[in-house]
This record gives structure tokens, sequence and C-alpha cells, in this order.
């Protein structure tokens, strides 16, 4: 029987991301196993978002390669659309339709875009509002949940297409901070369960609770990458230890 540890998911290496003669992405690698639960952390500017959209094929990179599942991503790519429906994405802003129901939402794409029986998605959909906590507000419209409520159908939306990876992009920053702990529970869930996540957030109780890693970028390099624990108790890098100084006094 093979030992071998199960082939990363996703394996970076040396990626570089230019705009015009900005350099934002300097030379990053990041292998990520399945399962494993990743936390970035960084100023702002330092690339973080670039990174998880360079990962999703929306920018040109100039530089290293990205591989999903040991298929290159590439913006231009005839596979980059397969590998998009394979990685869930979770932003700041929800963009649920306002016009359609967190039901609705959610059943969009297994149906229209994987074409998915009707019925088979709703019944996924279903199970999947309960996993968010939210069974009893699937009828609900948009403008009638909290930004919590939202953020929590956009996770759901983003798990009925059976993601192999999930990357959530400061989830919480845009919420009543009353709203921000049931959205940190749901992903403590899902983060428990298994699933292999890549998450940008200054939630150190996350990174805490759940995370395997985390990476502390600054100026389109990762600066750190170690277990939350020891960073958030004894960062090495100057850096590293006056940007978690200044988050942990908020
Ligand atoms: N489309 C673009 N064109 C030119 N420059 C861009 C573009 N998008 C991002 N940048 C620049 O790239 C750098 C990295 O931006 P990015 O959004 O990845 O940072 P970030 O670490 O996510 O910051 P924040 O914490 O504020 O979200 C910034 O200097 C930003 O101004
Ligand atoms: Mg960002």
């Amino acid at each position: 029987m093979s030992t071998d540890p199960a082939p990363p998911v996703l394996k970076i290496a040396g990626l570089v991301k230019r705009y015009g003669p900005h350099i934002v992405i300097d030379g990053v690698d990041l292998d990520v196993v399945p399962g494993q639960v990743v936390v970035i952390v960084g100023p702002s500017g330092t690339g973080k978002s670039t990174l998880l959209r360079c990962v999703n094929g929306l920018e040109d990179i100039q530089g290293g390669s990205i591989l999903f599942e040991e298929q290159p991503v590439l913006s231009r790519s005839r596979t980059i659309h397969a590998i998009r429906r394979r990685i869930g994405m979770i932003f700041q802003s929800f963009n649920l339709y306002p016009h359609l129901s967190a039901l609705e939402n959610v059943m969009l794409a297994p149906v229209k875009v994987l074409g998915e029986p009707a019925k088979e998605v709703e019944e996924r959909a279903r199970g999947l509002f309960r996993k968010v906590r939210l069974e009893h507000r699937a009828h609900a419209f948009p403008s009638q949940l909290s930004g919590g409520e939202q953020q929590r159908v956009a996770i759901a939306r983003a798990l009925a297409m059976n993601p192999h990876l999930l990357m959530f992009d400061e989830p919480t920053s845009a919420l009543d901070p009353e709203t921000v702990g049931d959205v940190l529970t749901v992903m403590e869930d899902l983060a428990t369960e298994g699933r292999t996540m890549l998450v940008v957030t200054h939630e150190i109780g996350f990174a805490r609770h759940v995370g395997h890693r985390m990476i502390f970028m600054d100026g389109g390099k990762i600066v750190e990458d170690r277990p939350p624990a020891d960073m958030i108790t004894d960062p090495q890098n100057a850096r590293t230890k006056q940007f978690l100084g200044s988050i942990l006094q908020h």
C-alpha cells in the first residue's frame, strides 16, 4: 500500500503578478494539501486578494505557475471555467441576486451552469441551509436578511457547486459586529469537517481555533508561514510581530 501523502490541491511556485511596472506578487510558493485550512494575514495592499484572484484564474500572471488539482490555472485557457467551478469563492460583499430568494440564489448555478435537475439541487440546497444554520430563512429575499445571514447564504451558494477548495476574502470585515460570530461558526464547522480552505481574514480567533497554517504576507511575499498558535504567540519576523501587535490591540 502506498504511504505517499495526498498530492496538493493547490501548488503555487514562484508566482509573479505585476500591474504594469508595479510588482504585487513577488515570487510566492505555496502548497495546500487536502483538508488544510490556511489563514492569510498581512497589511493592506500586500497582494492577498490578488493571490486569491490568481488562483481563481481571474488574473494573467507574469511568472511562475499555479496548479489546481494538477492542472495549470491559466486565465485564458479553455480549462479555466472547469477549474473555477471547483473553487468556491466567498467575498466581503455577498453579491446575492436581490430578485431571487435565498434558496433560488443557492440553486441557480448548479441548475443553470451544471445542468443538474432542480429537484435534486433543491434537496441538496436544503441540506446546505441547515449546514449554514439558516433553514428557517430559505425563502427570504436578500433585503430581508442581515449581512451575516446573507454571507451564510453566499457560503451555501459556494458549497452548492461541491467545490474542492474554498477561498474566503475577508468574509466578515463588512459585517456588523453582532453577526460576525455566526459566520465564523459556520466557517469553523467547514474547517472541522475537513474542507480545504484558503482564508484571508484578520479574525485571529478563527486562525487559532481551526487554522493549520498562518501565512503573513508583506510586499507581495510570504514572510512567515507557521502554525497559527506559534505565529501568534511568538512571531519570528519583526514585521509579523508589528502587524500582529497592531491587529491584536483592536
Ligand atoms: N486592477 C489593478 N490594477 C492596478 N493595481 C492593482 C489592481 N488590483 C490591485 N492592485 C494593486 O495591487 C496591490 C495589491 O492589492 P490587493 O488588493 O491584492 O491587496 P490586499 O492585500 O488584498 O489589500 P487589502 O487588505 O486592502 O484588501 C495594491 O497595491 C493595489 O493597489
Ligand atoms: Mg484584499
